[in-house]
């Protein structure tokens, strides 16, 4: 991509319809599937923000494909995301966390040319004490021909095949994270005027890292090398510090503008640990790598991986570059 200059003011379409002017050939259905993302994202922020005034707090009572307790706000999410990726004719499925089966989009789902993968709502266990939470997703272009149905290989595929993957954060601002061939850029919501601004041009994640984010409670069920990771950070000298939200997606956003490492490794009770590969480690490692970062599980690289199923879960260890090796070099005998 041309390397051009957007000033104070350029709002995601503009640079979005400015930048796809760059590519020839881009019809802007690109475009279309990530406006209908930022919708989706602005309705959630919305609810979000007045969760504990409209009693959209706690359960639903349902339990998910997961096992999990479903949130009313992971319901929300779930519905919001679905019902805007429906009807502009550019998806024709949609991969979710809260949905067992593929969701084929819409009475023309088979006309659609993108393949969504979905985190609706991450971060679940923050949503009742207002801390950050957010949306995951990556997009690939279906591999069967547009105006027939969909097929399980348009999904059970490689993370390095994505187009383009993002997420929103909804902390104390709500931003939209969007990574493809143009590289990764940040957009921060103006709530008083409902659009998002650019905000974080071409970000690129610092390395070496200062930060490293871990639920160490695990810490007898870890490998060896990941022991040995975390002795290693925790040296006095190394100057590191320690930070952990619980939001996979705020804990990527901190270490991707400040430097640092997440690790959710396997443990010898979860021998593929706890985070999904399609919807949670997918996007985040096409991100990390675009912004000059890295993924692996411990011992391959995310983006190689070639999916079993929809739902499968892998140990991640993402962030600046530095710490990724350090901790895979390590990790490599787990
Ligand atoms: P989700 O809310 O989509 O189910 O994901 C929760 C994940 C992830 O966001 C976070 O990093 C991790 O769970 C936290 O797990 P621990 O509570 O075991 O640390
Ligand atoms: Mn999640
Ligand atoms: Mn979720």
């Amino acid at each position: 991509m041309e390397d051009r200059q957007f000033d104070e003011g350029t709002t995601l379409d503009r640079f979005l319809i400015e930048t796809m002017r760059q590519y020839p050939g881009a019809t802007g259905t690109f475009v279309n599937l990530i406006q209908s993302i930022a919708l989706a994202g602005k309705m959630i922020s919305a609810r979000v923000n007045r969760a504990g005034l409209a009693g959209l707090l706690g359960e639903t009572g349902e339990v998910n494909i997961q096992g999990e307790f479903v949130q009313k706000l992971d319901r929300y999410a779930n519905e919001t995301f679905m019902r805007s990726l429906e009807h502009r004719g550019h998806t024709c499925m949609v991969v979710s966390e809260e949905e067992a089966e593929p969701m084929k989009v819409g009475g023309k789902w088979h006309s659609g040319r993108y393949v969504v993968t979905v985190d609706p709502l991450d971060g679940s266990s923050n949503i009742d004490v207002n801390a950050t939470i957010g949306t995951i997703f990556g997009v690939f272009r279906r591999k069967s021909e547009e105006g027939t149905p969909a097929e399980t290989r348009d999904v059970l595929r490689p993370g390095s095949e994505l187009l383009g993957a993002g997420y929103l954060i909804y902390g104390s601002g709500t931003m939209l994270v969007v990574a493809a061939e143009f590289g990764v850029h940040g957009f921060t919501l103006d709530p008083s005027v409902g659009e998002f601004f650019l905000s974080h041009p071409n970000i690129r994640m610092p390395s070496p890292g200062r930060i490293y984010s871990i639920n160490d409670v695990y810490w007898d069920d870890f490998g060896q090398g990941v022991r040995d990771f975390l002795t290693a950070v925790r040296e006095p000298k190394r100057k590191m510090s320690s930070r952990y939200i619980g939001s996979l997606v705020a804990d990527f956003h901190r270490n991707m503008l400040k430097g640092g490492v997440f690790l959710y490794p396997a443990t010898g009770k979860s021998p593929e640990g706890k985070l999904r590969l399609m919807y949670e480690a997918f996007p985040l490692a096409f991100i990390a790598e675009m912004a000059g970062g890295g993924a692996t599980d411990g011992k391959r690289r995310i983006l190689d991986i070639v999916p079993e199923s929809l739902h499968d879960r892998v140990p991640l260890v993402i962030g600046s570059k530095d710490l990724v090796d350090e901790a895979t070099a390590l990790m490599k005998n787990d």
